[in-house]
């Protein structure tokens, strides 16, 4: 009897906490419907229901799947990002709202979620669950509180995102419209340069006492060629005077020029006046060795190898580049420039089969200038990396997410949107690791899968980002030191740097040139020589 009258207490005592889940349960229904009422009722303002609707249909129209996001392994960091987002726009909508301590706090923990990103972004892996959580928690904290401020009322958001994009707006048709301008100055072949090229032309087919001389020291210099024990240097470019200062300025400051080894690599119009150039100035080099190509000599450099090539030859890309006229004039100017596909550009990819004996090389753009000896790059250790680089994210938007289409699946799943980017113009390539992990192959995996333009629109920087992602070593940035051709950067760094570079569209050579940093490569250019007098440089 007693025992069944405990069991039966018991199942009393079940049936009471049932009911009390049910009474929570309406509690909290009925507690909901009246905060629903009450703000509906409070509002002056009608809370338009639009923005939700239209927050869906933008993920539909981005192709966005919710559940492939879920599964995809950058979805902590995509968290996080989309956190850091809202809690940007509490930040202004709490300083307006003169709640500044609030604001403080946001602001606190934006860079403490900006800093975990960062920090997975340099170990090179995905955020994990664990990595993640407490960071993701206190910021789910501080946007509920934002919440709770009514800082999420759709009007307040709404008129907050008006104002942002009017800015954006403003702010691009600026940009884009001197980005245009600078660009046409930049694109016009000075006539100096040009002249000086026709005129060394002439020069070395009717001197041939200087191809002579050439030759024969060609001869003496081949076996240092292919001498692994030296510092071999390669610069891609048909531009002589560029060319010249990089040669020059690396030749000057080196402690040791005879273990310098130049590979000039031009085109056919360029080929003999580059040859004449710097056969007559062999001498002033300081024992420097330098070899000039033009790559219309390279048989492996063709369309059935080289995407880059076929995609050259296929009708839409020549409309695309050449014709300018298809896209209402959306992309700017400086993406449909053919120099964008130029091969010169494109050598970068190819640096092992140009120079199938070497094992190491320093790869230098022609817009920069050398200030310091340069052999220490050839004994760091780049750790069985493939590119040594020096990083340029030290400012947020140098990271992989600002060159790339994210809204596209290959680059969501392979590549961390903020992983830190980093730079051409002065990159330590080890050939030998480059030829072990097919890089190359990587490269035309990448080309090809863009050949839609839907990965990214131009340029050698992005291929780049994707040939040598997890394969890129960071160097100490004062070995190359960036901007020259188009910021304002710091005179110590400057004074530091190991090399200059005049990246960005005022280059020295030009009239545009900015005129504080011209001194820094004019200094390397023999404007006494005869014919650069004749070609009116000064
Ligand atoms: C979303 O992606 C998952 C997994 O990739 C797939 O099973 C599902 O059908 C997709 N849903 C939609 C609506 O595309
Ligand atoms: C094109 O390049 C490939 C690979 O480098 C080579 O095998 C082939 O012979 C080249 N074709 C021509 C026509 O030169
Ligand atoms: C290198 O990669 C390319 C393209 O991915 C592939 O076709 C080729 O067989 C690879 N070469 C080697 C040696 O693995
Ligand atoms: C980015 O990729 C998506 C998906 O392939 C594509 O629809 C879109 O046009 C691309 N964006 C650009 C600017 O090419
Ligand atoms: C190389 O630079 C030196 C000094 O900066 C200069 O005197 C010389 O004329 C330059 N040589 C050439 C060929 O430009």
């Amino acid at each position: 009897m007693n025992r069944r009258r405990g069991l039966d207490f018991r199942r009393a005592g079940g049936r009471r906490k049932i009911s009390n889940v049910v009474w929570w349960v309406l509690s909290a229904i009925v507690i909901t419907l009246f905060i629903l009422i009450l703000s509906k009722a409070t509002q002056i303002e009608p809370r338009p229901s639009i923005p939700e609707r239209r927050y869906r249909h933008e993920k539909l129209v981005e192709g966005m799947n919710m559940t492939e996001e879920m599964l995809s392994p950058t979805s902590f960091a995509r968290q996080v990002n989309d956190q850091i987002a809202l809690a940007k726009a509490f930040v202004v909508i709490a300083k307006e709202s003169k709640n500044l301590q609030f604001a403080w706090d946001l602001s606190a923990q934006i860079r403490n979620s900006q800093l975990l990103l960062s920090t997975a972004a340099a170990s090179r892996r995905p955020l994990t669950v664990l990595d993640s959580e407490p960071t993701i928690r206190d910021m789910a904290v501080l946007l509920y509180q934002a919440q709770q401020l009514h800082y999420d009322s759709a009007t307040m958001i709404m008129r907050l995102k008006a104002t942002i994009q009017s800015l954006e707006a403003q702010m691009s048709s600026v940009t884009e419209k001197s980005a245009k301008y600078a660009q046409i100055a930049a694109e016009e072949v000075p006539k100096s340069l040009y002249c000086l090229g026709v005129r060394l032309t002439t020069d070395w087919f009717q001197n041939s006492e200087l191809q002579g001389k050439l030759a024969e020291r060609s001869y003496a210099l081949a076996s240092k060629l292919t001498d692994n024990s030296l510092y071999h240097f390669c610069v891609f470019s048909d531009n002589i005077v560029a060319t010249s200062v990089v040669v020059n300025s690396t030749a000057l400051n080196s402690k040791a020029p005879e273990k310098v080894v130049f590979h000039l690599v031009t085109n056919e119009i360029n080929y003999a006046a580059m040859k004449s150039w710097f056969a007559m100035d062999m001498d002033n080099l300081r024992g420097v060795t330098v070899e000039v190509q033009k790559f219309e000599d390279f048989r492996w450099l063709n369309a059935s190898y080289v995407p880059v090539l076929k995609q050259l030859q296929d009708s839409d890309t020549q409309s695309y580049y050449f014709s300018g006229h298809n896209d209402d004039g959306r992309t700017p100017i400086k993406f449909r420039n053919p120099k964008y596909l130029s091969m010169l550009n494109h050598l970068r990819f190819y640096i092992p089969e140009v120079f199938p004996a070497l094992k190491k090389m320093v790869f230098l753009d022609d817009d920069v200038v050398v200030q310091k000896d340069l052999s220490a790059l050839f004994s760091i250790d780049l750790n069985r990396n493939v590119n040594g680089a020096v990083e340029t994210c030290m400012e947020t938007f140098h990271r992989y997410h600002k060159y790339l289409n994210y809204s596209h699946p290959l680059i969501r799943s392979h590549f961390d949107p903020d992983a830190c980017g980093w730079a051409f113009g002065m990159n330590v390539f080890d050939l030998v690791e480059w030829r072990k992990r097919n890089v190359t192959g990587i490269y035309h995996y990448w080309q090809e899968k863009n050949v839609d333009r839907t990965l990214w629109k131009l340029g050698t920087l992005p291929p780049g980002l994707l040939t040598f992602y997890g394969l890129t070593e960071a160097l100490e940035p004062s070995w190359h030191v960036l901007g020259l051709g188009y910021a304002n950067v710091d005179a110590r760094v400057i004074d530091k740097g190991a090399v200059l570079h005049f990246n960005g569209n005022l280059k020295p050579w030009l009239k545009i040139g900015m005129e504080k940093y011209k001194p820094l490569w004019e200094k390397y250019v023999d404007y006494s020589h005869p014919f650069m007098q004749q070609c009116n440089f000064h």
